[in-house]
């Protein structure tokens, strides 16, 4: 009976533990996945050890792969130390070569010999040396520093000093090549400190032009399925011991302890797929109440004030191609956001993600009266409390920050307090600094100020239509007649030209520039988001309070092994397999694009989808060399159930054996929703087949040199 009893417990237990996890959820850590998901993963098919996959420094997975200028993930792909990342990663380095007559944006660029490799100041990529758990460590340093505020102890700059305190003691003296991120997990629970290596000498090797690169741009972008080639090529060099070193013409290549193989003969859908790279930040810890709050506040009023400045912007671009081009850069940060939104509110309504957690706390309710843990229902209560309390400011703040901030451009403008005033009126070289530095820069070749007079019209009116009149800024309030408002605004203030703000300042006085439109719009707008702002800051010292215990219960009724940390820009890994999905009823999407797909997308009147001639000849002839598939036809892109999310970008895709399938550049917008909730049935990591990567270095490019130099496997 006894016996019988016991057995019954276990298998409760084994039951209880099965963690609530669907397949191929999580962006897992590193140091634990032996303890995690290696067994699993060897069941889907992996064949390499958990060592072959992360033991820096070592020659495994990892030494190959890197943080990429701090947003983007790469890996090597060669000895010596080619590195490939995404299009759209590289693309600030590409553009700043570029100029009217070498434009490597439009035609893509190939350094034939290392000579012509072109360096790039201020790019670096880490490498982790080592990722150590330094919880405790962190605890008693707090209790001893008496610092039990999280405001202070998440913060960068608390972490950044307990950070070097622990290397000092445990490392000794730190080379300037190392650098240390010590970041907060489940929400403080955890404290975890990541240790890289920085190097700064990467050179620009190879990009294909954008009508590859960004095939599709803002229409494609967050579509499956999708036809670009986002990819581009760097290489790291060190000093000639092999050690990070600054930009010098005598620096060597890298000699990586790992480098990827290229696998070129593709995979089948559900073949097991693994990724490792940066994923920035999720939220898959919302209550209820924070889901609605994303949904009802951030996410709407994000969508809507876009909405109504994109429509502006667009009108204008379309009617004109030098305005396209002033304002491509502005559109496409705008919409990228945008789409991620709306993608994520589908995502919340149709799966009830609400609903879902509400489950998840119910669970947890049952859990805290069963074990005695009465502070979990607690925090629970505190933070749909406090959610509910900070709901105007927060809608506010999002007003101001989406509808104004980021969509009037006079908002943005320079402007002076009085003492910098006065010592500009005084100091000739400070004043034409001034000028160029920030006046020039801000109103720079890509201001349109007739397109700036339409959206700030249309922003006005959105704004002050869905803000209560006692919100609105000081210089809106009774505001009737938007248009004159806005005229007197562009065409009356000092800020029009830089030759009338220049005799504004040695001639005037400080009270009429302040009266100006323009001074007077920017300093209300900011002076009240500031306001709003601190009064939704007032909650957030609670609210980290009682997140931090909410997950804590989450974890202990789960098992802490079983629930993975949110994102933060740390080194992760998730796996899962290449799948098509069902988008809607009666619609299905393969995990597989060709150069077919390429074609049929082909508009030479929308520069989205405008192919070169080179392209065109090379799928006329189809001349894919080995890299075709077994049907002809020459693979693309691919899709993968992998939980990815922004900063995942130029992750490497490996298969089974470790070798190289490709490597990540977007999400689905079916999927996007996966921040909060992973979406087994629509969620996928789009992913560009590393066959198209090789046909555009090889057929369009000419770099054979660097096809030799990869250890390409079939
Ligand atoms: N959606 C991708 C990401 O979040 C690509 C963004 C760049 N491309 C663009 N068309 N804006 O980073
Ligand atoms: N394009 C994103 C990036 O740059 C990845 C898309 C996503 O999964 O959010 O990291």
């Amino acid at each position: 009976m006894k016996t019988y009893k016991k057995i019954c417990a276990a298998l409760l237990t084994a039951l209880l533990c099965v963690p609530s996890l669907k397949a191929d959820e999580g962006m897992w850590l590193l140091p634990y996945l032996k303890q995690q998901n290696i067994k699993r993963m060897q069941e889907m098919g992996l064949t390499l050890s958990a060592e072959q996959i992360y033991n820096p420094g070592q020659g495994s997975v990892i030494d190959a792969v890197v943080h990429f200028d701090g947003g983007c993930t790469g890996e090597l792909i060669s000895s010596q130390g080619l590195l490939l990342t995404n299009h759209h990663c590289g693309y600030d380095q590409i553009r700043e070569h570029s100029t009217v007559t070498n434009n490597f944006l439009r035609d893509g660029f190939y350094a034939p010999t290392m000579k012509d490799e072109l360096p790039n100041p201020g790019l670096v990529v880490t490498f982790i040396d080592e990722i150590v758990d330094v919880t405790d460590y962190v605890n008693a340093y707090l209790k001893k520093a008496k610092c039990n505020d999280p405001m202070e102890y998440l913060s960068r700059d608390y972490l950044t000093k307990v950070a070097n305190a622990w290397y000092k003691k445990n490392r000794g003296k730190k080379p300037g090549y190392i650098v240390l991120d010590l970041a907060p997990f489940y929400e403080g629970n955890k404290f975890i400190l990541s240790i890289s290596k920085e190097y700064s000498d990467v050179r620009l090797v190879a990009a294909p032009p954008s009508s590859i690169g960004s095939y599709g741009a803002d229409t494609d972008n967050w579509v499956w399925p999708r036809h670009s080639g986002d990819f581009c090529v760097f290489r790291i060099y060190t000093d000639k011991d092999g050690k990070p070193a600054k930009y010098d013409p005598n620096n060597v290549p890298m000699r990586p302890k790992f480098h990827f193989k290229v696998n070129s003969g593709g995979l089948n859908e559900d073949d097991f797929v693994m990724i490792m790279g940066y994923p920035g930040r999720t939220n898959h810890f919302y209550t209820a109440a924070e889901v609605a709050e994303r949904r009802d506040i951030d996410n709407t009023v994000r969508i809507d004030m876009r909405k109504v400045r994109q429509e502006t912007m667009l009108a204008e671009m379309r009617a004109d191609e030098a305005v396209n081009i002033q304002y491509a850069s502005k559109y496409a940060r705008s919409t990228n956001a945008y789409k991620n939104a709306i993608g994520s509110n589908w995502a919340i309504r149709k799966m009830d993600f609400e609903g879902m957690k509400k489950d998840q706390q119910a669970k947890l309710t049952k859990y805290a009266t069963e074990n005695n843990k009465p502070e979990y229902i607690e925090a629970m209560k505190k933070i749909e409390e406090m959610v509910a309390q900070r709901a105007d400011f927060r809608k506010q703040v999002w007003m101001i920050d989406e509808g104004l901030l980021r969509a009037v451009e006079s908002v943005g403008a320079p402007v002076l307090d009085e003492k910098t005033f006065n010592e500009l009126k005084s100091n000739a070289d400070k004043r034409t600094k001034f000028i160029n530095e920030k006046y020039l820069t801000y109103f720079n070749k890509d201001y349109n100020k007739e397109v700036d007079r339409k959206v700030t019209k249309a922003m006005l009116t959105a704004f002050i239509n869905g803000t209560a009149p006692e919100n609105l800024p000081a210089v809106l309030r009774g505001v009737k007649d938007i248009n004159g408002f806005v005229n007197n605004l562009l065409d009356k203030t000092i800020y029009r030209d830089a030759s009338v703000l220049e005799s504004a300042i040695i001639n005037g006085d400080y009270a009429s520039y302040d009266a100006d439109p323009v001074v007077r719009l920017s300093k209300d707008v900011h002076a009240l988001h500031a306001d709003v702002k601190g009064k939704v800051a007032g909650f957030d010292r609670e609210f980290a309070r009682v997140r931090k215990t909410y997950v804590k219960g989450i974890m202990e009724m789960e098992g802490e092994m079983n629930v993975w940390p949110d994102a933060n820009s740390t080194v992760r890994y998730t796996f899962g397999k290449l799948k098509g999905y069902i988008p809607r009823d009666n619609v299905y999407y393969g995990f597989q694009t060709t150069m077919e797909g390429v074609m049929e997308k082909e508009d030479p009147t929308n520069p989205e989808y405008t192919l070169s001639p080179k392209l065109k000849d090379i799928y006329n002839r189809k001349d894919f060399g080995s890299y075709a598939l077994a049907n002809g036809k020459m693979p693309v892109d691919i899709c993968a159930t992998t939980h990815t999310t922004g900063g995942n970008s130029g992750s490497p895709v490996i298969d089974k054996y470790g070798n190289l399938v490709g490597l990540n550049f977007d999400r689905n917008w079916e999927g996007v929703g996966g921040d909060i909730n992973y979406l087994a049935d629509y969620q996928r990591s789009i992913i560009c087949d590393v066959r198209y990567v090789l046909l555009i270095l090889d057929k369009y490019l000419g770099a054979q040199r660097l096809i030799d130099e990869m250890d390409i496997a079939k």
